[in-house]
């Protein structure tokens, strides 16, 4: 009998806590992601952008551990995980406003390629750099607006350009912190589009307010609660969790 090996998820994180002073804004959280999507949910002030800001490196815990393809990377910078392979978006679009569309996204690839430090190099001379901007401005319907500065594109696409800055540090998981806030529920819905495309090719861990959406597109769902985790399933298991109800869903 052959035994099968346990699927290693690509990020974990194992009783994490993180204390701001008094207030304890994630508490001994524990979530392991593997493919799909992963939503976290939950009230503001829950802690949902603090988990995001512990498994980028932008915050150490002060319990507990975190591991990428079950490699601790538990107090490492923000640059050495990125470069490992965790991609992540912000809540407040990141784009640099007087540089093209195309520009935006070349920079970012640039940053991943092993000419970056050339600085004498000219970009046209790093093909590889450009088949690569070419293909996420592609993959994220930003064609039309490459020439345009970024700072002319409607907000619902800087939201597009900011996941595809995120793209361009080829990640293996791409972490995406509220890309719809501030949207037409049109607009959220063409972003979740492509977030479902973009998660057939890696696990997407997504913090996302709108609940309907979030049901219809996760194949997992995390909520968070004042710094703990309330519960973790599947979209139909968290609608019928009577916990998720009292706390958060309410009216669900
Ligand atoms: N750097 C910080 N210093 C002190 N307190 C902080 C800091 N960052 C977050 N907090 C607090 O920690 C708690 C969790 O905040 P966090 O931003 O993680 O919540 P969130 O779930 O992302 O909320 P939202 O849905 O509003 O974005 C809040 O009470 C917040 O005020
Ligand atoms: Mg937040």
């Amino acid at each position: 009998m052959t035994v099968q090996a346990a699927e290693i998820p690509v990020l974990e994180t194992k009783a994490v806590t993180k204390h701001f002073g008094a207030l304890t804004a994630v508490n001994g959280v524990s979530l392991s992601v593997s493919h799909g999507i992963q939503s976290i949910i939950g009230p503001n002030g829950a802690g949902k952008t603090t988990f995001f800001n512990l498994l980028a490196g932008f915050l150490v815990p002060d319990k507990g551990s975190i591991f990428y393809r079950g490699k601790e990377i538990t107090g490492l910078a923000p640059y050495e995980i990125s470069q490992m392979g965790v991609g992540r978006s912000f809540q407040i679009t990141s784009i640099f406003p007087n540089l093209s569309v195309f520009e935006n996204i070349r920079v970012a690839c640039q940053s991943r390629s092993k000419s970056r430090y050339n600085f004498f190099m000219s970009c046209e001379k790093l093909p590889g750099v450009q088949i690569a901007a070419r293909k996420i401005l592609s993959q994220m319907g930003l064609e039309d607006w490459a020439d345009s500065p970024a700072k002319n594109l409607p907000y619902g696409l800087q939201r597009c350009l900011d996941i595809g800055i995120s793209l361009a540090t080829d990640p293996q998981i791409l972490l995406l912190d509220e890309p719809t806030s501030g949207m037409s529920v049109e607009d959220s819905a063409v972003i979740l589009k492509l977030i479902a495309e973009i998660a057939k090719l890696m696990p997407v861990v997504l913090i996302e307010h709108n609940i309907d959406m979030v049901l219809t597109i996760s194949d997992r769902i995390a909520v968070l609660y004042q710094g703990l985790l309330l519960a973790e399933g599947t979209p139909a298991e968290i609608q019928g969790n009577q916990e998720v109800q009292k706390a958060y869903l309410g009216g669900y």
